[in-house]
């Protein structure tokens, strides 16, 4: 832990981080206060969609700070009205509701459930979770969240969230009662170590939640924004859920997320959902140029086309040094390591100028930029090539 005297000592330690300062970030690379560069398959967590600082974030920051940085969540501002428009335009849902993270979007999507069942359903308030599955930090979304490492943490818990094993539709029919809302579930489980909910399952949610007259909300936190090569990752299982949550890439590396839903939905009273900055013009603003460069012709294609790329590049490489297959879809891929050696690969990885992360000691995670290059995918490959041949 850095003590006092240390450059970090004034800052609460939540998290073991490397010594390197970040300074500077262009695309998919970035630069330390040293000099030294890294190219970035992290990418501020699955965030920074069009890379570092690409200029029509910059420029729409820029352009929207000059006209109004903030008004009031009290009042209506142009980029909050477009924003949501341009969501329900692209997901077929009706509105929304903005938050600055993805946690608070899932807390809002809780809130959202818990009251529509305590007004069309009898006051049912239990939401069905998915083991492993990682729904943020606030208590409730830490409450819905499978982490086993959590279960002890923070006691009591927000009460209401049975878990079922993902993928297990006769698990999720088998823990419906009457005191059952809605089933929440992220289309790929990211935190957990990136392993997806089957189209299949998602197809037996859609049906068993209509047939029993409840919500599916799905966490798109990670997998949406064309993250999987789609703008929304339930596209792919050809469903559409009754509520859903965005953050990360919504943003592309500003605070922003959103709880979306179907207008039957929402029914919210003036007073139970609100906060400071929310809807708030800077980062509307910045959301809505992030739809835009998503949306353009050949994107997301192109997002599909390099994560098979990187899938494929991935399993010559596992092959090469005797690991396992690959996971994920788009550009959320993990590959399997077969041993504990994760935390090993990302440090050895990060002084030879490459970041990504182990989301489990046995795999590693890739979420670069969604614009990265082939060139940039085979420069990561040939320097993890290099790390991994070097691990005992
Ligand atoms: C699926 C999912 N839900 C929720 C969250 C929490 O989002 P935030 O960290 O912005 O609160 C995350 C973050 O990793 C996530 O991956």
């Amino acid at each position: 832990m850095p003590d006092a005297s240390s450059p970090f000592g004034t800052l609460m330690e939540i998290t073991s981080r490397p010594a390197e300062v970040f300074l500077e970030g262009r695309g998919s690379w970035l630069i330390d206060a040293r000099g030294k560069r890294y190219l970035d398959f992290v990418q501020g967590w699955a965030v920074n969609c069009l890379g570092h600082s690409p200029p029509p974030l910059v420029e729409a920051l820029a352009q929207q700070a000059k006209k109004l940085m903030n008004c009031s969540p009290a009042y209506y501002n142009a980029p909050m009205i477009e924003l949501a428009r341009a969501l329900a335009r692209t997901s077929g849902l009706d509105q929304s509701f903005f938050t600055n993270s993805g946690g608070e979007a899932n807390e809002g999507a809780i809130k959202l459930a818990r009251k529509w069942g305590s007004l069309h359903k009898g006051g049912a308030y239990e939401i069905i979770t998915m083991e492993h599955g990682f729904h943020g930090r606030t208590l409730a979304t830490m409450s819905a969240s499978g982490k086993p490492a959590w279960e002890k943490l923070f006691e009591p818990k927000v009460p209401g969230f049975p878990k079922v094993p993902l993928n297990d539709l006769a698990a999720v029919e088998a823990a419906i009662t009457e005191k059952t809302v809605a089933v929440m579930v992220e289309p790929i489980q990211g935190e957990a170590g990136v392993y997806e909910a089957s189209d299949a399952f998602l197809r037996g949610l859609s049906r068993l939640t209509k047939v029993r007259g409840i919500l599916l909300v799905l966490d798109e936190i990670q997998t949406g924004m064309g993250r999987t090569g789609r703008l929304f990752g339930f596209e792919h299982a050809g469903i559409r859920p009754d509520v859903m949550t965005l953050g990360k890439g919504l943003g592309g590396g500003v605070p922003l997320a959103a709880l979306v839903a179907r207008r039957d939905v929402c029914c919210f009273a003036h007073g139970d959902q609100g906060g400071t900055f929310n809807g708030n013009p800077l980062m509307s603003a910045v959301g809505c140029a992030v739809i835009a460069e998503l949306t353009k012709p050949g994107f997301l294609a192109r997002v599909a086309e390099t994560g098979a790329y990187l899938a494929s590049e991935l399993a010559s490489l596992g092959g090469r040094h005797g690991f396992g297959g690959v996971r994920g879809r788009g550009l959320l891929l993990a590959l399997d390591l077969k041993r504990e050696i994760g935390p090993r690969v990302v440090d050895a990885a990060r002084e030879k100028g490459l970041l990504i992360n182990a989301p489990r000691p046995d795999s590693l995670r890739f979420m670069p930029a969604l614009n990265v290059s082939r060139a940039e995918v085979d420069e990561m490959i040939a320097r993890l090539d290099q790390v991994c041949g070097e691990m005992r």
